[in-house]
């Protein structure tokens, strides 16, 4: 029997930022599940909090009730400005992608295969011989970040400058307010010289210039729409992919004899991806703020209060997902929903997934041996609100000549 629609709140001590969640979310997330799957959070001036598989997935794909604009990030950043795409609604939203939906289309991603699979070799070769790696800072950091800041036709040279200041934007958002809005700066500056160097020099075949080329309704975006949708594409490719490809090696230490039979079949890579990614998503919930008054389940929502959408905690129902925390890579359907889904579904999904494939395709195949240091927890970021990743993961493993 349905329960009677309520505008009572049921208050739960939930901060999606604080150090006790980002070490092990989880237990949170199956408490608010339990026992009030629409619960109020006084944190951040006030928020609804979605978790279950139902609810986030019909809140998501309902976006005109659940608006994306002024901002998903909860609470939004001080600096103020809006990232393109993902800061807005339909029409612009579709208009927007639509700029850049080619360029992350299937195809494309094939076609960069061998260019992600070279550098995957080349940074496992930089470290063959030491029998030492930090899985993060020297392959699993520089992979995405010199593949995104190629496509955007960015210096690759300059990635430690961009990953910093994406890391204390994603990381530092309640902890480290001044901090987050210099690092945003800076990088619209380095964006900003880009966009300079192409109206100087000319137009090439990278998406800034694709950016900057392109007409929504007939006139070209602004130039701090070009520099918020190049921030964008930032955010959104590079701690992502850093942090799936770190938590799944966390999860097939412990795990041998999986580690074991995708040594041995890598075929069942592709699957188990996305296991991986439903497991432990790395982007756990963004937020949306409600446009009219409705009802999820049997609570009242207001317009104008805001809500965040768990990804994460909806990927451990189980009413959608039996036995959810258990790592089955065989697991069949898995609907995860580590991605979103409707409107604002990740653009660059094919990209990450590919080198997320390829980063752990190559460890598996050069270093299966690899023998994390003790307690790799102590690494995960203190606000994993964002993203849910590890700031390093030192490893050893048997020393080899370079291929
Ligand atoms: C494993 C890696 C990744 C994960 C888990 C991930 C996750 C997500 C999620 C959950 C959203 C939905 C946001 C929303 O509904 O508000 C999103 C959007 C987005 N992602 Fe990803 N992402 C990944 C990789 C990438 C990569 C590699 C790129 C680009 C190079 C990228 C670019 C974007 C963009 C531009 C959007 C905004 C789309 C829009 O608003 O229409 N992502 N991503």
């Amino acid at each position: 029997m349905s329960q009677p629609v309520t505008d009572q709140r049921v208050v739960a001590a939930f901060d999606h930022h604080s150090s006790d969640i980002a070490a092990d979310p989880y237990p949170a997330y199956q408490q608010l599940r339990e026992q009030c799957p629409v619960a109020w959070s006084e944190h951040h001036g006030g928020f609804w909090v979605l978790s279950s598989y139902a609810d986030v997935f019909a809140a998501t794909e309902d976006d005109d009730t659940f608006r994306s604009a002024p901002s998903i990030a909860l609470p939004p950043p001080q600096y103020g400005i809006r990232n393109l795409p993902i800061d807005t609604d339909a029409p612009e939203t579709q208009q927007l992608r639509k700029v850049l939906l080619g360029a992350y289309s299937p195809a494309a991603a094939k076609r960069m295969e061998p260019e992600v699979r070279e550098l995957a070799t080349s940074l496992l070769d930089a470290v063959a011989g030491s029998g030492r790696i930090d899985f993060v800072q020297d392959y699993s950091t520089p992979l995405p970040a010199r593949v995104i800041l190629g496509i955007l036709g960015f210096p690759a040279a300059d990635w430690e400058f961009f990953t910093h200041r994406v890391h204390t934007i994603t990381h530092g958002i309640t902890r480290d307010p001044e901090g987050t809005t210099q690092a945003a700066l800076e990088l619209a500056g380095a964006i900003w010289t880009q966009m300079e160097d192409r109206r100087t020099r000319g137009y090439g075949d990278d998406q800034l210039s694709m950016i900057m080329q392109a007409r929504v309704d007939g006139e070209l975006l602004s130039d701090q729409d070009v520099v918020s949708f190049a921030m964008l594409i930032l955010f959104g490719g590079l701690d992502t992919t850093t942090g799936s490809l770190a938590n799944t090696l966390v999860l097939l230490e412990r795990d041998p004899s999986l580690r074991d039979r995708l040594v041995r079949h890598p075929e069942d890579i592709p699957k188990a991806i996305e296991e991986f990614l439903r497991y432990w998503s790395p982007v756990q919930g963004l937020g949306r703020t409600v446009s009219q008054d409705t009802v999820v389940g049997s609570q009242c929502l207001r317009a104008g209060e805001r809500a965040l959408l768990l990804w994460a905690s909806a990927n451990r129902d189980p009413a959608e997902f039996p036995e959810p925390d258990r790592v089955d890579i065989d697991r069949s359907p898995n609907r995860h929903l580590a991605f979103g889904v409707g409107l604002h579904r990740c653009l660059g999904s094919n990209l990450g997934r590919l080198m997320f494939r390829v980063m752990l395709e190559e460890v598996l195949a050069r270093i299966p041996d690899y023998r994390l240091d003790p307690d790799p927890e102590q690494y995960r970021y203190e606000d994993a609100a964002n993203v849910y990743a590890l700031t390093h993961l030192p490893a050893t493993f048997t020393p080899r000549a370079r291929a």
